[in-house]
């Protein structure tokens, strides 16, 4: 690839970062999170923060932004040593975080929410007026078409997003923090994203980003960071580093990048077809995205991936045909029987089980422990496929998809809230693995999963279908999609667009398939 890298223009021959946090330490029970950690950020610097699941980044982030105290270490900005005892030290210091979860208020407007704690008026009033003013001017900055009254509900993920860049701005920062920024984000906003950063940095503004998607940090970051374990396993500037690596530091050894599949199904009897689903946009509806006609089958041991752009109506069949949302017309057959599929649970009793795209619809019960919500799905077992499972199955289960998917965690009885973002994710997967469905629907299942664990993921993916698991993979990476299917399915607008074999499929014939109107099928 190309690295698009924009350099420093003028690095002082002594690197004399705006940001030095030197020798944090911190620890929660039964875990070393960060081990007398070193981390540095020039002034109009792009750095990436990079590191598996698990490894301390957001904990790092944390108590840059006063959210969390170190046990151990120091933070100087500027030369000068400080301490930010909660976070609006550190934002009176320049210092603001978009964390990995949004917290804006969805019922507030835009404007509202760039202000919020800080509405602008005299000391009865709050002036709407200047803050919408405000707000309009920062928008058109960034490059966000709203009008500031609208309420941030309304907005799409990454015009959020871009409220929460907006809200930064308006607080005269130094030093922008976004913690994973880009995992909920299409290409096109990752784009235009990354056009905001590089505006950030002309105005000499620094921005440490974390991503797990490392093309990314080649094509915008100018220095970056790799945490391993909780300690520093490597730092530098992004050009005189790899993909290769990067992958090295964050891992401690080479893994390939995407495990490999293709050829090895053979045809076998259909275990789910959808014929026909139509769905129109109803005036209560969120969503804008209609379906139109929508048929595809799986067979039985099969790996299906569904690829488009966003909005292309993947997230939204995948929805319907498990119950989550109502269609107007449009068959479901389940193993050659016609199936009625009303909710969610009619779609688990029949064998189907989706594994959704967004984190905060994943239903992960924060604030229990691993082995609960991991049983959880098993316990369904009672209404649907299978006996009760005893503790030392519970056990056993957990102990599992531990070492299946590598989920870093102390124990099972570990609160799930605890666990970092990724880990968090790979919980969710476990939780609907351990269902033993008959039809499987993933959705994005390796968003926010590190490179290493990635792989892990796609291992288990083929292991079901190996198993006999109709498995259908929703993916926007291509390279995911041509390594997993055996057959995939392109969809655009709401509509099949194509259906090809995925052994010889290459990302340009899917590119031209995601992008045409006329339905094609091979
Ligand atoms: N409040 C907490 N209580 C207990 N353990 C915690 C807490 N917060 C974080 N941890 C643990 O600290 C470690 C580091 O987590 P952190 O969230 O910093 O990882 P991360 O690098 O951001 O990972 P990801 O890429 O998955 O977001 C993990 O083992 C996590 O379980
Ligand atoms: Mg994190």
């Amino acid at each position: 690839m190309p690295p698009a890298v924009t350099l420093m223009q003028t690095e002082p021959a002594e690197f004399a970062p705006l940001l030095r946090m030197s020798g944090i330490s911190k620890s929660f029970p039964g875990v070393k999170a960060l081990e007398s950690v070193d981390f540095a950020v020039g002034a109009g610097e792009i750095h990436a923060f990079l590191g598996e699941n698990g490894a301390g980044k957001s904990t790092l982030l944390k108590i840059l932004s006063g959210a969390q105290a170190p046990d151990t270490g120091t933070i100087s900005l500027d030369g000068k040593a400080t301490v930010f005892a909660t976070p609006q030290d550190a934002q009176r210091a320049g210092i603001v975080t978009i964390y990995q979860e949004f917290t804006l208020a969805p019922d507030m407007s835009i404007a509202e929410n760039v202000f919020v704690g800080r509405e602008l008026g005299s000391r009865f009033f709050v002036n709407h007026g200047l803050m919408e003013e405000e707000t309009r001017k920062i928008s058109r900055r960034i490059g966000l078409d709203r009008e500031p009254s609208t309420r941030v509900r309304d907005l799409a993920v990454a015009e959020q997003q871009m409220v929460e860049i907006a809200r930064a701005l308006s607080m005269k920062s130094r030093i922008i923090v976004m913690d994973e920024p880009t995992s909920a984000l299409s290409r096109s906003e990752v784009e235009k994203l990354f056009t905001i950063v590089r505006g950030l940095k002309a105005e000499g503004i620094s921005t440490i980003f974390v991503t797990h998607r490392l093309e990314e940090v080649f094509e915008i970051c100018d220095r970056y960071t790799v945490l391993r374990d909780g300690r520093n396993a490597g730092a530098g500037r992004v050009p005189e580093t790899s993909i290769e690596g990067i992958i090295r530091m964050m891992v401690g050894r080479d893994v390939g990048l995407l495990a490999h599949r293709q050829g090895s199904f053979t045809q076998s009897e259909v275990a789910l077809e959808v014929k026909g689903l139509n769905r129109k946009r109803k005036a209560t509806d969120a969503s804008a995205i209609e379906l139109h006609d929508v048929s595809f089958k799986v067979h039985k041991g099969e790996i299906l991936g569904l690829a488009g752009l966003v909005g292309a109506g993947r997230t939204e069949s995948a929805r319907a045909i498990f119950g989550a949302d109502p269609l107007d017309s449009g068959e479901v057959i389940v193993g050659g029987t016609p199936a009625r599929i009303a909710s969610p649970s009619d779609a688990i009793a029949q064998g189907i089980g989706l594994v959704p795209e967004d984190r905060k619809q994943q239903a992960l019960f924060l604030g229990l422990a691993i082995r609960t919500n991991l049983s959880m799905a098993a316990h369904d077992h009672i209404s649907g496929w299978g006996p009760f499972i005893s503790a030392a199955r519970e056990t056993a289960l957990v102990e599992d998809y531990r070492r299946k998917l590598n989920i870093r965690m102390t124990s099972g009885e570990q609160l799930v809230g605890n666990l970092s973002g990724g880990n968090q994710q790979k919980v969710v997967l476990a939780r609907w693995l351990a269902l033993r469905p008959n039809v499987l629907i993933v959705d994005e299942p390796t968003r926010g999963i590190d490179v290493g664990a990635k792989v892990e993921v796609h291992n288990l993916l083929i292991e079901m279908a190996r198993e006999g698991i109709a498995v259908i993979v929703i993916s926007s990476e291509l390279p995911e999609v041509l390594s997993l299917a055996d057959r995939i399915v392109t969809m655009r607008e709401g509509r099949v667009t194509g259906n090809v074999p995925g052994p010889g499929a290459t990302q340009e014939q899917l590119m031209t398939l995601m992008t045409m109107s006329a339905p094609k099928a091979a």
